[in-house]
């Protein structure tokens, strides 16, 4: 083979031309004959039983689809890890906006008012809304306990440390939810028919779980689901599980009514209904040497599920076992805690748990360098994991990393200590303070633990009659760049020019299961297998004796078309084979979490206006090491996109709760960054490489979540000398501290134990 790298460079997206072209279809897009649209009544309170409904007589019912809960045909859940979560309530309500009917009506229009004219009155329960509440148990809301889950990480004898300890610094730390805001809102269309079943087309990361939990709710064998993406305008974690919900309700009505059914949410809807970030509170308890090195620690992490325990199980995973950094701990105990409150279930949102550990875990870092009397960059370079030392689970860091090189990079590209000088001679005077941070951090990709095992993904590529090759997967274009890089994958493998390589469609009558399109494990677990299933249709046209083991993409094109003209069909499959040095142990939770981590070091520059006690972010510098690079635009976009949310999730974006439901939920009023919010984000990559990857690639997409909230917020104490330990943080939130503050006319005084 002599060509081209392809893997490296940017080549235009796969889907680019569609979408600014505007054919691309989005399931909004949609019309088939004779379609309904549908739209759901919903709980207006957090807890209680439904004791009677009203259909209020303004409405000509008679021209309306009702679906209830004993319309369902099969189980009455959301088939997801457990089944916990009803599709409708019946009886039970545990949440505000929780699913009661479902309406369809061929005028979109009528829908509205259709839906107020239903009236739910209730008995209603008390509820809890907050993480303390449901610890306290006064209210038991789920289980027995309000407890979904709990893990325990334990290394080393973390009781013997204390003694010898020269420091103990505790710390509190906590993260709001956060609102994933991709630009198309959530939709579905579903069509029945009683020989092929139902299908459904939508806006969607993972076919194959909107297939499972359509299964048992419509109580319909495999063949007769079938599941369809459709291009899908962003996703960040919240199409991974509330599109099954969507999909049941589109379903159901479509089955009542034998005509299609199309449920698009509108903003407001989709805002206060579906999933969020995960709230979280982490306790830090650590014990120090007199020369900063940690030598052990407790770490109670925490996060509140919502009402029923969907994914927060291995949201509570990820954060866990990230809660430790990226820096050695002799002795540590994770304990980790998911609980129940009374609000809509919270989901998956880019980082999956990480950023909130990991905020609490690099705001407690600088609050340690405070108290040992060392700089933030001096503590965490001093405690950075290295190469042969084992992280929280033990797992033996294998890959090459230098954690030191890369801080000594990002602080010398941002300037970091000359900035330090100046600012400190600047702050003296003026009504404007500034800062700079340091967060450093690591984030795992793919399923954790045992995951990818369970997982066990299949891949198919497939020669084609025109001599070109298709893949077959199940992972989704949602904006990242799953399509384009995947084509440069197989491209690359097989010595095929990127315009030879397709992709399909996302269909599950087509793809295999491939997997869910989360975890950042798309390149780097799916790549992989792309890559040995092209690899396999070479295998197979050099058997056939129509190819040799090096040619021309001619040659390759023409051998192709004259396989698939003499057998019919061309496929080669690739299935996931856990490396065979990975181990993971579910009961102790111990071992090889992740087959690689990404690693980066992030530096934020801020400044604090004292008349508005405004922040502003004047520049970022986020480096990272994340294996191979496979296409620098989109990693680029990536590492953008991620610092943008980080920065909201930092200062802007607040959900205000009242009774366990989203007031605020507008974005007028739920306030992201905009691009005049953001400062020049600086992205620089080292290129280690990964054997586990496609062409030495890792996970790219949750790691940038992770990192910005604790550098903005570490850059702010910086600026001001005020501690600040919650996020997100507001102006009034400065003010109220930096007025309490000079109230008791000292300085915050460190809570040192020792
Ligand atoms: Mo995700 S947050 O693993 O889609």
């Amino acid at each position: 083979m002599n060509h081209e790298r392809i893997v490296g460079t940017a080549v235009p997206r796969k889907e680019g031309r569609e979408k600014v072209t505007g054919k691309a279809v989005y399931v909004d897009d949609m019309v088939l004959p004779g379609m309904l649209y549908g739209a759901t009544v919903r709980s207006q309170i957090p807890r209680g039983r439904i004791k009677k409904i009203t259909f209020e007589t303004s409405v000509a019912w008679s021209e309306f689809v009702i679906v209830s809960a004993k319309d369902i045909p099969g189980k009455n859940c959301i088939a997801l890890i457990g089944d916990d979560q009803p599709c409708l309530a019946s009886d039970s309500i545990n949440h505000p906006e929780e699913p009661v009917l479902l309406l369809a009506h061929p005028d979109r229009h009528a829908l509205r008012k259709a839906v107020d004219a239903v009236s739910i009155e209730y008995n209603p329960l008390p509820a809890i809304f907050t993480m303390e509440e449901s610890e306290r148990g006064s209210e038991i809301v789920w289980g027995t306990d309000n407890v979904f889950k709990t893990y325990l990480i334990q290394k080393g004898n973390v009781d013997d440390v204390w003694s010898r300890a020269d420091y103990i610094i505790e710390g509190e730390y906590s993260t709001g939810a956060q609102e994933q805001l991709y630009i198309e809102n959530n939709g579905m269309v579903a069509a029945y028919d009683a020989k092929q079943g139902i299908t459904v087309w939508g806006s969607l990361q993972c076919p194959y779980y909107v297939h499972k939990a359509l299964m048992a709710l419509c109580d319909l064998p495999a063949e007769k689901v079938r599941v369809v993406q459709m291009e899908t305008g962003g996703a960040f974690g919240g199409k991974e599980d509330y599109p099954s919900m969507i999909a049941g309700h589109a379903a159901l009505l479509a089955m009542k009514s034998g005509k299609p059914v199309k449920i698009v949410y509108d903003r407001a809807e989709d805002m206060a209904a579906t999933t969020k970030r995960h709230p979280s509170r982490t306790r830090h308890r650590t014990a120090l040497s007199r020369d900063g090195k940690i030598l052990g620690g407790e770490i109670e992490f925490t996060i509140d599920g919502g009402a029923y325990a969907t994914l927060s199980s291995v949201v509570l995973s990820r954060g866990a076992i990230h809660a430790g950094g990226p820096y050695y701990w002799p002795s540590v105990r994770i304990r980790a805690k998911a609980v129940a409150t009374n609000a809509p279930p919270h989901g998956a949102f880019r980082g999956f748990g990480g950023p909130q550990s990991i905020f609490a875990m690099e705001r407690h870092m600088d609050r340690i360098a405070q108290v040992v009397g060392l700089s933030p960059v001096e503590i965490r370079r001093r405690n950075f994991l290295q190469p042969g030392q084992t992280t929280t689970t033990e797992q033996v860091v294998r890959e090459l990393i230098d954690l030191g090189k890369l801080l000594d990079r990002a602080i010398s590209v941002s300037e970091y200590q000359t900035k330090k000088q100046e600012f400190a001679i600047e702050n003296g005077t003026g009504a404007t303070k500034k800062g700079i941070g340091i967060a450093a951090f690591l984030h795992g990709a793919g399923f954790t633990g045992s995951g990818e095992r369970y997982l066990s993904s299949v891949v198919g590529v497939e020669g084609c009659a025109d001599g070109g090759v298709r893949i077959l997967v199940s992972s989704t274009e949602f904006g990242q760049g799953t399509k384009t890089v995947l084509c440069q994958i197989a491209a690359e493998a097989l010595g095929l020019r990127y315009e030879d390589v397709t992709i399909a469609q996302p269909d599950t009558t087509e793809v295999p299961n491939s997997g869910p399109t989360v975890a950042s494990r798309t390149v780097m677990v799916v790549g992989k297998l792309v890559e040995s299933a092209a690899r396999g249709i070479h295998q197979t046209l050099k058997l056939s004796g129509m190819l040799g083991d090096s040619y021309s993409a001619e040659e390759f094109r023409a051998a192709c078309q004259a396989y698939v003209a003499g057998h019919g069909q061309l496929r080669s499959w690739a299935q996931y084979d856990p490396p065979p040095d990975v181990f993971w142990d579910d009961e102790k939770y111990r071992g090889e979490a992740y087959a690689a981590y990404s690693w980066a070091v992030y530096i934020a520059e801020v400044s604090v206006d004292l008349t508005t006690y405004s922040v502003s972010v004047n520049d970022f510098v986020a480096l990272q090491e994340v294996g191979r690079v496979l296409h620098p635009v989109l990693a680029i976009g990536q590492i953008v996109g991620g610092v943008a949310q980080g920065i909201g999730f930092a200062l802007f974006e607040k959900v205000i709760w009242q009774q366990g439901r989203m007031q605020n939920n507008q974005m007028t009023n739920y306030i992201m960054p905009t691009s005049s919010d953001l400062p020049p984000i600086r992205v620089f990559f080292e290129e280690l490489g990964n054997v586990h990857g496609a062409f030495g690639a890792k996970g790219i997409g949750e790691l940038p979540m992770d990192g910005p909230a604790p550098a903005i917020v570490n850059a702010i104490e910086d600026a001001l000398g005020v501690r600040f330990d919650s996020i997100p943080l507001m102006p009034e939130d400065i003010y109220d501290a930096i007025t309490a503050r000079s109230l008791r006319g000292e300085d915050e005084v460190a809570s040192v134990i020792r």
